[in-house]
């Protein structure tokens, strides 16, 4: 079997990217993570890839002129890893149409609310506000309409009484980090 080859994209703590790098450990995983890319140098989850002996690099979009000069270097590091997926996990950038466009059924997100509900940020507290009685979250292709992409997965979970942004996204993370492997495992195994 070989494996594809998966360059994750993160901003911050990287759980999800973890929770990838923890499934990609079992021999039949149809997928290896090769590299972890953040925007920001501080993130958690470079050094938690870097201790598994995963190939990291940080780039600050501030640093380049343009969004595009900044993509075409991500695009560049990716292809240097010879990636054949890119999974964007927590990496709070909106990428533009030539990335996207570039990764096309190639790059999957996982985003935190029952897509097409609750597009964008702060989906937690937004829920809560609407009274909502279920929320969860979508692992989908990314294409250019930000959080717009077919889904592959979702998860549920209850909204209950009480519940802050904290809980209610504490609840959320464990399904995001059950589904997000899965879909990555339905997507490789997709892919020729
Ligand atoms: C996760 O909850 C993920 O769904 C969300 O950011 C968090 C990152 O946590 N992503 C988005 O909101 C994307 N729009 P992590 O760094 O621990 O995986």
């Amino acid at each position: 079997m070989s494996r594809k080859k998966v360059g994750v994209l993160i901003s911050g703590r990287g759980s999800n990217m973890s929770a990838l790098i923890e499934a990609a450990k079992a021999p039949d995983y149809p997928a290896e993570i090769v590299g972890v890319l953040s925007n920001r140098a501080s993130a958690v989850g470079l050094q938690v890839a870097a201790a598994e002996g995963i190939a990291t690099a940080s780039l600050a979009q501030s640093k380049f002129l343009s969004r595009d000069m900044f993509e075409d270097t991500v695009t560049q590091v990716l292809e240097s890893w010879e990636v054949d997926i890119v999974c964007l996990a927590g990496f709070m950038r909106i990428l533009g149409e030539d990335f996207v466009n570039r990764w096309a059924g190639r790059m999957i997100n996982i985003h935190p609310s029952l897509l097409p509900l609750y597009k964008g940020l702060d989906t937690h507290a937004r829920a809560i506000a609407d009274g909502a009685t279920e929320h969860g979250c979508t692992v989908h292709y990314v294409t250019p309409g930000l959080d717009e992409g077919e889904a592959i997965l979702q998860a549920k979970v209850p909204v209950l009484a009480g519940d802050t942004p904290e809980t209610l996204s504490t609840r959320v993370l464990v399904e995001e980090h059950r589904i997000y492997p899965e879909a990555l495992k339905i997507l490789a195994n997709r892919l020729p």
